[in-house]
């Protein structure tokens, strides 16, 4: 079949529609600046690190914590690592919140307490790559800069067609990417603040990964995806992997108080400064493949606690793989021999506080509630 011809890319009027239907369309989200209002970098910065790997619906309740709890980047810099890495909890991938309070404390001690204006300052703060540097350039100050999130990349590679499977493509669609920037007016900080944050909204509501509602699309003349009629095909993607299964035990140990051992996990390992029930190694599923180097030596916990009853497995899905953990259980006079192996183990009263206020990381609050609910059982 012949394929028919997008209309020749044009940056002026490309940019034009999505601005347009912007003004009619856009969501409102706690972070977006509405009219006239001054654009606070700080809360531009918050919610792009917390928006990487996390869907807006998720982020808006921990976003809203954030900000009345620690309204400034001051405010920020001088809260303890355990109360946000707490309240960081359930929201994943937690190397982001440990560079998020690096960067706040770097920004107070090495700049004032003020954020950077230029983008190679910006890159230079931690847990800053370039696509945040780009999102706060033009979101925060309205200077040019070209912003390329999940949600553009499928918009460019399905305006473009880019016909190379992900990762080598990529590339390519980051480049396509640029040209949907071009000739933007300079002159016009608030259009620069609004469309990449437009695109990101086509990308979220009209260019959705699948079934994309392109008769709605502002766009659609320049989309040689759509005119293909296969737009679900892009961004292509290679042939996926299996995900590897790992493996492991996670305890809930408590004495007849309602005291529960809790660990606070090492910076060097998975969910690092992070506290959790104590858990074994998390080991590839497949018992042939070498055992990888251990960080940390774990205790024996079945050794140390032979009436550990197995309540049952708990699944989580990381990032690059699968992990199945069977949950034990067991309620004992005390347990202070293990609390003096280690300051990383402490006592948390059940009675006392929730367990989702715990900040556990969300693998370890579904063993927490598995085995909370057997122990009422
Ligand atoms: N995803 C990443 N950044 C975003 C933003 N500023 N608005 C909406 N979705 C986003």
């Amino acid at each position: 079949m012949p394929h028919k011809n997008a209309l020749p890319f044009d940056p002026f009027v490309f940019q034009s529609n999505i601005l347009c239907w912007y003004d009619q369309n856009q969501r409102v989200l706690p972070w977006r600046v509405v009219g006239n209002h001054k654009t606070d970098p700080y809360k531009v910065w918050l919610s792009e690190i917390m928006l990487q790997q996390t869907t807006v619906p998720a982020v808006i309740p921990y976003f809203l914590k954030f900000t009345a709890t620690w309204p400034d980047v001051r405010a920020l810099a001088a809260a303890k690592d355990e109360d946000v890495m707490a309240a960081w909890a359930g929201l994943g991938y937690y190397a982001r919140a440990r560079n998020l309070l690096k960067c706040a404390r770097t920004i107070v001690e090495d700049w004032g307490g003020e954020f950077p204006q230029t983008h190679e300052d910006l890159l230079s703060l931690p847990g800053i790559g370039p696509y945040t540097a780009s999102a706060i350039t033009a979101i925060a100050y309205g200077k040019p800069a070209t912003v390329v999130d999940g949600n553009i990349e499928r918009i460019a590679s399905r305006i473009f067609a880019v016909g190379i499977p992900y990762p080598e493509g990529k590339k390519y669609v980051h480049q396509k990417a640029g040209a949907l920037f071009e000739k933007i007016d300079v002159w016009n900080p608030s259009k620069i603040k609004c469309y990449p944050q437009a695109l990101m909204d086509i990308g979220a509501g009209v260019c959705t990964p699948q079934n994309p509602s392109c008769t709605v699309c502002p766009v659609q003349m320049f989309c040689q995806a759509h005119l293909n009629e296969n737009p679900d095909m892009y961004p292509m993607r290679a042939v996926k992997k299996a995900t590897p299964i790992r493996r492991g035990d996670v305890y809930w140990i408590q004495d007849t108080e309602g005291n529960l051992l809790v660990h606070k996990r090492s910076t060097k390992r998975m969910l690092g400064g992070m506290t959790g029930l104590p858990t074994s190694d998390w080991d590839l599923k497949d018992s042939d493949l070498k055992k990888e180097k251990k960080e940390e030596q774990n205790l024996d916990f079945q050794a140390i606690f032979p009436d550990l009853k197995r309540i049952g497995d708990v699944y989580h899905v990381f990032t690059h793989f699968r992990l199945e953990l069977t949950v034990w259980r067991v309620t004992v006079p005390h347990f202070k021999k293990v609390l003096e192996l280690s300051p990383d183990f402490q006592m948390v009263n059940i009675h006392m506080f929730k367990l989702s206020d715990m900040g556990f990381p969300t693998v370890f609050l579904k063993a927490a509630r598995l085995a909370h609910q057997g122990s009422k059982g």
